[in-house]
């Protein structure tokens, strides 16, 4: 018998009681379009696990009507009504008391309710879209993590899974969908019933439904499941590249997990309005705009690659998160970290041309960068509310979960570590799983200590960095916790030590357990001096310099300092080719972080960049590209008579390939060419170079006066062209920054107006950036879409950018403040400032303004400010940096 007395008893827990769980949901909906109202019913097949007098189950927003409430007892089957009936809104709980016992059993719990299609995008939202040239409504959900209780009553919680029987009322000529494929459809007048097939279990978050106005594409995979793209009515046409990655995509997951897709459909929804970027929605994913669909005329090689992308993550998830899922959002990563790995496994099996296992390294880049923060947390992370699960969708979860599980694979083998996950998909299918249960599944099937090695990675935050010193002939390498703070943390991990010197095939592994040990490595300095030797008799150039180059293929997560002498090997190594883009990525992005660390200077990260003149790969190119706009804006803070040094330096590193590239697709060219030209013109123009800026407005110009098809702008340039126009405009001379603004309203494609938005707040004048800024927040632009405007704001209009922050708060906390997206307007200003003063400033206004979906967020983001400050301080101070600059800046490579 449960013993709590009174419903006091249930509120400010973590989690629901478990003495009473559901094992079938049957759901009616009848959501009204015009009104923005929705009635309901459900019945709910309870199983009474120990006799009881309370029913605790999740609800919020929604109403429930006196007598509206029944239970149908297991033995008796009497119908009991509830004697209380409390809504703790704070928990998002409803409390059910009942006069008699529950008795043990399988029992009926009824609940009529109603709502309001809201439109914060979660929970059963309304998404505008217009058809025959009308604004017409959609009804769409969105339940993940927590937002079914909002939609109907439920346990909203990842371990109760259940079957969940949908029944919808909708107009009859609109396209109603849900996750399993209808089952009997019946007319009445202007309505249609639809009742769809009953589901198999699964949790309360991927259950899904969308009711709007759409055309499709439809294929079938090899075992006869059918696809669909649903897609605005009249485009299903740019459904269709999403739709043959998915059928492709289906059968490379059955194969790898071996278990085969489990339902009879799957449809995939694009959707006007969506916070997220995908949902994986078992059996009906709904996407953002630019993450499904792809323009042969319109869409870019990045769009189409990120397409690719969230196509094979949502149907990464049918397997792993919908089929297996966690037992609790501290095991998010288990979904989100998994979904990201695979999905490289089959966007590289169907586009092996793209190289997306060399293009992982921006992954674990962006995994690194925040897991250097003293803010970070652990990937296995405490959730004791709801609304604290938000803010873990980060690059915690996603990219350094991605990443520990890539050094994992790396570690045990790729054919046992499939074995194992093949293992670990049948043995929990239909079922949860925590983080130890995956490690159980890989340590019986790889026999090594798998839980040890991992539970240092995935239980504490941060990783460390490896001092790698050559001492008589021993490589000693002792590890830190690496914080771009410069401080040094507690941390200690079991790191998989991967190392190779002259060739990939010396490749040698050890695993440090301990703070710091010392190699043998008298094989390969023995080998490199004959190398060296060899190369000496042939005549060759060679500095004579022993390298070794430590985290190989950058499959560890973890940094790595060498001493000064095989620092000076590995540039030497550099120079002569003899790394792979992977491993020069590594090198060069490694002494970006500890520079930015304050434990390497600027000087030497320059005259190392200087090493990478003949470059021609496109992720350390987009690396270089990333890191040039950072240092030139720490060098602007620190020492702004050096800048323009700085930035000629950068220009002459970047040049010869953007020439080489020019504006123009060449025939037949590579998908990376494509995506580089974009980004070498868009860093180009952000430098200010005078003969891109003005060929991008000459171009800029013919397709926006002449012809939105015009050759002369092919999607892959154009937000490069939309940056040349921002900054070349000012307040006097606004004619470029109205044009695009035009072109915004008139073009009816998300990813054009995504690129549009884009570079809108690029431009160096203020007042520019500030009206930018306040389109954002106009009618104009959609609540999903701010975010892009957001991302960039040029280092000129930070200073209003921060004023129109404040100065919006209440508006955008309103209006964004129930999601993850408020987390952009704060993670993509405050980063841009450099001094402590800011950070005293920005805490100080944050102080009253702190909620759970924001804490994190903001305390992240200060710490960057300080870090920036710190780094600029230490600019500042660095002697040698004058001369490099001059002398680099003077050098045409
Ligand atoms: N499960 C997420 C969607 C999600 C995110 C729901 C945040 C609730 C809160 C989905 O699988 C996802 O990860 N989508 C990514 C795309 C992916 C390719 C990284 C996204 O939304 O950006
Ligand atoms: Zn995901």
């Amino acid at each position: 018998m449960v013993e709590a007395q009174s419903v006091q008893g249930f509120k400010s827990q973590p989690r629901l009681p478990s003495f009473a769980f559901p094992q079938r949901y049957d759901l009616i909906l009848r959501p009204d379009l015009s009104s923005c109202k929705f009635t309901g019913a459900v019945h709910i097949a309870v199983d009474i696990a120990d006799e009881t007098r309370f029913l605790v189950l999740n609800a919020a927003d929604i109403s429930i009507e006196g007598g509206a409430i029944w239970f149908k007892n297991p033995i008796s089957g009497k119908e009991l009504l509830p004697s209380e009936v409390v809504m703790v809104e704070e928990d998002e709980i409803l409390i059910l008391r009942f006069d008699e016992i529950l008795s043990i059993g399988e029992g009926i719990l009824g609940i009529r309710f109603e709502g309001t299609l809201n439109d914060k995008m979660k929970g059963f939202y309304r998404s505008v879209h217009e058809h025959n040239g009308e604004k017409k409504n959609m009804a769409v959900t969105q339940f993940e993590p927590a937002d079914a209780r909002r939609c109907f009553p439920c346990w909203d919680e990842p371990a109760f899974k259940a079957t969940f029987k949908i029944t919808l009322e909708v107009p009859t000529h609109m396209v109603a969908l849900s996750n399993m494929p209808v089952m009997e459809e019946k007319h009445d007048g202007l309505l249609k019933t639809l009742s769809f097939h009953e589901s198999p279990i699964m949790s309360t978050y991927l259950v899904a439904i969308v009711i709007g106005f759409f055309d499709y594409v439809e294929a079938s995979t090899s075992d006869g499941i059918k696809v669909r793209v649903y897609c605005q009515v009249g485009k299903s046409n740019q459904g269709k590249f999403a739709l043959d990655v998915a059928v492709k995509t289906l059968d490379i997951y059955k194969k790898y997990f071996a278990v085969p897709y489990p339902l009879p459909k799957l449809d995939m929804v694009a959707i006007p309005d969506f916070a997220a970027g995908a949902m994986e929605n078992y059996g009906l994913v709904t996407y953002r705009e630019t993450a499904l669909l792809f323009d042969d005329h319109h869409s870019a090689a990045s769009n189409k690659q990120r397409v690719a992308v969230v196509v094979a993550h949502e149907l990464a998830h049918q397997w792993f998160g919908n089929l297996v899922t966690m037992e609790w959002w501290t095991h998010l990563w288990l979904n989100e970290g998994f979904a990201t790995w695979v999905s490289y496994l089959s966007v590289d099996a169907l586009f092996p041309e793209w190289k997306v296992w060399s293009q992982f390294v921006d992954e674990s880049t962006m995994g690194l960068s925040l897991d250097a923060l003293a803010e970070s947390h652990p990937i296995e992370v405490d959730i004791n509310h709801a609304s604290e699960v938000d803010e873990i969708f980060d690059d915690i979860s996603y990219r350094k979960g991605a990443s520990v599980i890539r050094m994992l694979q790396t570690y045990i083998g790729a054919e046992c570590f499939q074995r194992s996950l093949a293992a670990y998909i049948k043995r929990f299918s239909y079922s949860n799983a925590k983080t130890e249960d995956l490690w159980a599944v890989l340590e019986e099937e790889s026999g090594e200590p798998v839980k040890i090695i991992m539970n240092s990675w995935t239980k504490q935050k941060g990783y460390p960095v490896v001092y790698a010193t050559l001492n008589d002939k021993k490589l000693e390498l002792e590890q830190t916790q690496f914080l771009s703070n410069g401080s040094e943390g507690s941390g200690q991990w079991n790191v998989p030590i991967t190392y190779f010197s002259g060739s990939y095939t010396s490749q040698k592994k050890f695993l440090l357990e301990t703070k710091s040990a010392k190699l043998d490595i008298v094989d390969m300095l023995d080998s490199s001096t004959a190398n060296n030797n060899q190369l000496i008799q042939q005549n060759q150039k060679t500095s004579g310099n022993f390298w070794i180059k430590i985290n190989v293929d950058q499959a560890g997560f973890y940094r790595v300092k060498y001493d000064d002498n095989l620092a000076a090997g590995l540039r030497f190594a550099i120079e002569s080719n003899q790394l792979s883009p992977v491993d020069r990525f590594g090198c060069l992005d490694d002494s970006f972080a500890l520079c930015m660390a304050c434990k390497q200077s600027l000087s030497s990260l320059l005259s190392l960049m200087g090493t990478y003149s003949g470059e021609e790969e496109y992720i350390v190119l987009s690396r270089i590209i990333t890191i040039s706009c950072r240092v030139t804006d720490a060098a602007a803070d620190a020492v702004p008579e050096l800048q323009a040094d700085v930035k000629q330096f950068f220009i002459n590193l970047l040049w010869h390939f953007a020439e080489k590239l020019g504006w123009d697709a060449k025939d037949n060219e590579s998908h990376l060419d494509a995506l580089l030209r974009g980004e070498l013109l868009i860093a180009l123009a952000e430098l200010g170079h005078e003969v891109i800026i003005k060929e991008a407005v000459r171009r800029f110009n013919s397709f926006f006066l002449r012809d939105k098809h015009t050759p002369l702008l092919p999607p892959d340039t154009r937000k490069a062209a939309y940056v040349a126009v921002m900054r070349t405009v000012n307040s006097s001379n606004k004619s470029g920054y109205e044009s695009l603004l035009k072109v915004y309203k008139e073009i009816d494609l998300s990813q054009e107006k995504g690129r549009i938005l884009s570079a809108l707040a690029s431009s160096p004048d203020p007042a520019i950036v500030l009206d930018a800024l306040n389109f954002l927040l106009s009618s104009e632009v959609r609540n999903q879409d701010a975010l892009y405007g957001l991302a960039g704001i040029s280092r000129e209009g930070r200073d209003v950018a921060w004023v129109w922050l404040k100065d919006n708060w209440a508006y955008i906390s309103k209006t964004w403040g129930s999601g993850f997206l408020i987390t952009r307007f704060i993670s993509s200003i405050v980063p841009l400032f450099s001094s402590e003063e800011k950070a005293t400033e920005i805490e100080e206004f944050f102080a009253s303004r702190i909620k759970p979906s924001i804490a994190r967020t903001v305390k992240q983001s200060i710490e960057r400010v300080k870090i920036n400050a710190k780094w600029v301080k230490s600019i500042t101070n660095d002697q040698s940096l004058g001369g490099i600059a001059k002398d680099l800046a003077g050098r045409k490579f």
